[in-house]
């Protein structure tokens, strides 16, 4: 592309995705200002000179690197721009998801991105953290005094995070292949989604407070290793399918090789800690399921005494729907309406973002490169929680490898892996039911 050819795509990205809420010449004005260069990432810093004569007349503003490339790339770039002399002290850079593919890529690369820009520069995105839904939980955790007093392992009795899509790999077979499921969704959005779960109460919402209580959750994740693999979690691959009525191709067809990569996930992972101990976190994402669906769902315990008899009242179960239809659920027990006997239905208060706040809201990315131009590095991931969610993942990788074997099959459009609902040991649902 060229300068021009990039100005019209986004002046049609913004009239597609915000329509009509912006001053038309405001964003024309804008526009002067956006320019398109090409260079090769892995060329000397002597070649750079186009990048550098770009951002000459923006000399004494703050810098913002936004790297959207293999995380191989990250090292070099962070290097060449320190050598062209574009990386001064207040630069800063944004690293996408994945930071490498183990505990020891990942070190690799923070070092090498760590020796040009400070950790306070360094913006590691994990998108799922700029969902307006995800960064909810929080409010919703602590600021209603109804629900943190029950929000431990005395009164809930287990916790269900599900992200399921119903894409397949789209082209990125070559990313995916090299990935699966785990690192692809597990070892940063779900991980963590659960750590905004299980946190200790911040001190503050400054960020490094949150930040420091979600690495405590990550640290006290119990690691999988071999002699609880096939017990803890169940891996799967899709197979041809229908998915939406639309009839769909293998995993194997898609990236053209007999692979062994997952594209499912299921986990029942624990959080050693007083609040959390006993307290299962069933983890589960797959590509190509029936729907695209994430959901976190809290179940509390049931009642100590079954007054109105056994089996009468079901336990309690709090839903927060992340995507789409974004909201949240609550299911209690009811009296049904009528004369003869007491006959016990759960019922549910149902918040759906839509009729409560009716407004547009934003999309993950504009919420958190919003954030990068601020500063505000809240919704980040620090170094040592990336770092801790890969031991947690790479413990789990290695017993995988050493148990061997293949992930189960699953045709695209279903459920997932059978054994995956036969996880659900407490609960007789199937995890696919629609709350
Ligand atoms: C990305 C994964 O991080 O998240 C993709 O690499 C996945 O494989 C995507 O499809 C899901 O994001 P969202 O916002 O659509 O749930």
């Amino acid at each position: 592309m060229d300068t021009e050819a990039f100005r019209k795509l986004v002046a049609e990205s913004r009239e597609k995705f915000a329509p009509g809420d912006l001053d038309r010449a405001k964003c024309a004005d804008f526009l002067k200002h956006v320019e398109y260069v090409t260079l090769d990432a892995t060329a000397p810093a002597s070649a750079w000179a186009p990048l550098s004569q770009a951002l000459s007349n923006g000399n004494g503003n703050t810098r913002i690197y936004y790297l959207s490339t293999a995380p191989s790339l990250f090292v070099g770039i962070a290097q060449r721009l320190s050598e062209a002399g574009l990386a001064g002290p207040d630069a800063r850079i944004v690293l996408e998801k994945p930071i490498g593919r183990d505990l020891a890529s990942s070190r690799e690369i923070n070092d090498g991105v760590g020796a040009v820009f400070a950790e306070h520069n360094t913006f590691r995105i994990d998108h799922y953290l700029g969902k307006e839904t995800v960064q909810n939980l929080l409010v919703l955790r602590f600021a209603n005094m109804m629900v943190e007093p029950v929000w431990s392992r005395a009164y809930i009795d287990h916790v269900q995070i599900t992200v399921a899509e119903d894409l397949g790999v789209e082209g990125r077979a070559g990313y995916y292949d090299k990935s699966g499921a785990l690192r692809d969704m597990v070892q940063n959005h779900i991980l963590q989604l659960l750590c905004l779960v299980a946190l200790e109460s911040p001190n503050s919402v400054d960020g490094d407070a949150i930040r420091t209580e979600k690495l405590k959750v990550l640290s006290a994740l119990k690691r999988i290793g071999p002699a609880d693999v096939a017990s803890k979690t169940v891996r799967g691959q899709y197979r041809a399918g229908l998915v939406n009525g639309k009839a769909v191709p293998g995993y194997n067809e898609e990236v053209g090789a007999a692979s062994k990569t997952e594209t499912f996930v299921a986990i029942k992972a624990e959080v050693e800690n007083w609040r959390w101990a006993g307290v299962p976190f069933y983890l589960r994402t797959g590509k190509r399921m029936g729907g695209r669906r994430s959901e976190i769902v809290v179940q509390f315990k049931e009642t100590p005494v079954p007054l109105f008899g056994e089996g009468a009242a079901g336990p309690n179960r709090l839903v927060m729907r992340l995507q789409p239809d974004e909201g949240v659920k609550l299911w209690l027990n009811m009296k049904e309406p009528g004369p003869g006997g007491l006959r016990i239905k759960s019922a549910a208060l149902d918040l759906t973002y839509e009729e409560e706040f009716g407004v547009r809201y934003p999309d993950a990315y504009e919420r958190l490169l919003m954030d990068v131009a601020r500063g505000n590095l809240g919704l980040f991931m620090r170094r040592d929680e990336v770092d801790a969610a890969w031991e947690w993942a790479d413990a789990l990788l290695a017993a995988w490898e050493e148990q061997g074997g293949e992930p189960s099959a699953y045709a695209a459009g279903s459920n997932g892996p059978t054994q995956s609902a036969l996880m659900l040991d407490r609960d007789g649902r199937a995890w696919w039911d629609p709350e």
